[in-house]
């Protein structure tokens, strides 16, 4: 029980607070609203913003306690390495850098939210994005009994209104507010939306990329990177042993300066919505090729073709923010079996925005020099070719072979034809 004067605790909201203006105007809203006590966290996956001046920001706003949490390295461990097994592209262009980044903030608000008592985590995202889904689906399964809040889909205010609210309110609006875009960085990707992108005829202008050069200004020359992979994770670059992470952030920076990794996407959203995306990727890119381009040569025909199935399905169960899901588990499994001999270094020239594997080697080739070559080293037994072929191609020889009989008018399948081998020797 309470003593008389004990103050009660007054309820406790943790916001993921990302430093913009939406997720600013919030603290002051649900203080306001709710009557409740904020607190915020501030999840490091690698976006290039100030973070230590977010966090003064959101206690200058009135956030009890604001935290920041570096997450990058287990973000390129535990995040990015899974997709890159699955070599997920979604629509077969988009690496995901938001969508994996969503379920780890989430388990990282959860964490807090237990520690510190919250019983309610809020989010900043609006009613018409990929991210409100992720949020709260891996709320769900992470944490089912915790409320969730998002302001700024309920609060209805337009953006020049929010700016009013923050002007009117004394909160310290973040230098970017003016700029027409909508930016969210991780590691993995930069994807830019809004303003004139939203026209899809209209090029993209030069200004909004941040991680990559534009042609005329990458270099001249190309450069070569190689890098090293153990089963299935990149562990190399160049031949130096490196973090997943430090090799994403260089590939990021090598990539970029030759313009690798520029995409521009019209993309089919959760929510039902085409949305014209742009992203910069030039780390991701690169490991995805060189990844897949490995798996080619390790993995047996019939399982890389097959994987690629599975591929498919995986990036859209990931954009769909079911990352913390039954399925997503038993697939991250399958792929993990596949990756035992994803083994080897792969050579890529970065050049005029472009990323060309070059080379590969690996102690688990399944290529084998004496069975592809033309010269006279070649062991192929070409005469086990002909039988092969006569297997092969039979059901279409019977097929053919009945549309003749049928055509003919007299439907008498030429039997001594179906045995008959045409294959002549030449001598
Ligand atoms: N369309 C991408 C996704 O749903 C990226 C969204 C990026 N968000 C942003 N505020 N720019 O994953």
């Amino acid at each position: 029980m309470e003593s008389s004067g004990q103050k009660k605790e007054k309820p406790k909201i943790l916001l993921a607070y990302s430093g913009g203006l939406d997720t600013s105007v919030a603290i002051h809203w649900l203080k306001q609203m709710h009557g409740c006590e904020v607190v915020t966290v501030t999840v490091d996956v690698g976006q290039t913003d100030d973070l230590k001046d977010a966090m003064r920001r959101a206690r200058a706003i009135g956030a009890s306690r604001a935290w920041v949490i570096d997450a990058k390295k287990e973000f390129a461990d535990s995040y990015v390495l899974p997709a890159l097994k699955a070599n997920a592209l979604y629509e077969g262009n988009y690496p995901l850098g938001t969508a994996i980044a969503r379920p780890l903030m989430v388990a990282k608000l959860v964490e807090m939210a237990k520690r510190l008592g919250a019983d309610t985590i809020a989010h900043g995202c609006t009613g018409k994005g990929n991210d409100q889904v992720r949020f709260e689906v891996s709320i769900m399964a992470l944490a089912p009994d915790m409320k969730i809040m998002a302001p700024t889909r309920d609060w209805k205010m337009s953006r020049e209104e929010e700016i009013e609210y923050a002007k009117a309110h004394n909160i310290p609006i973040p230098v970017t507010v003016d700029a027409p875009y909508s930016i969210d960085e991780s590691v993995w990707s930069r994807a830019i939306e809004c303003g004139v992108l939203e026209d899809p005829w209209m090029e993209p202008p030069e200004s909004i990329y941040g991680w990559t050069n534009g042609l005329d200004t990458t270099p001249e020359k190309p450069d070569y990177v190689e890098i090293g992979f153990v089963e299935g994770k990149p562990v190399s670059l160049n031949g130096t042993p490196m973090d997943l992470l430090d090799i994403i952030v260089a590939l990021n920076k090598a990539g970029g300066n030759h313009g690798v990794g520029r995409i521009d996407h019209i993309e089919n959203r959760l929510v039902g919505i085409k949305s014209r995306e742009i992203y910069e990727a030039p780390g991701a890119i690169v490991l995805i090729k060189a990844h897949q381009d490995l798996e080619s040569m390790v993995l047996p025909k019939d399982l890389l073709h097959y994987k690629k199935s599975v591929e498919q399905h995986y990036a859209d169960l990931v954009y769909n923010g079911l990352w913390f899901s039954p399925l997503k588990d038993a697939l991250d499994a399958f792929i993990d079996s596949t990756q035992e001999d994803v083994t080897g270094t792969v050579k890529i020239k970065l050049h005029k925005g472009s990323a060309v594997v070059v080379g590969r080697e690996s102690p688990c080739s399944l290529y084998s020099t004496a069975l592809s070559t033309y010269d006279k080293a070649d062991t192929f037994d070409h005469s086990a070719a002909k039988g092969f072929i006569y297997v092969w191609g039979l059901p279409l020889k019977v097929g053919a072979l009945v549309k003749a009989a049928r055509a003919n008018g007299n439907g008498v399948l030429n039997e001594s034809a179906v045995s008959e081998d045409l294959i002549v020797a030449c001598k």
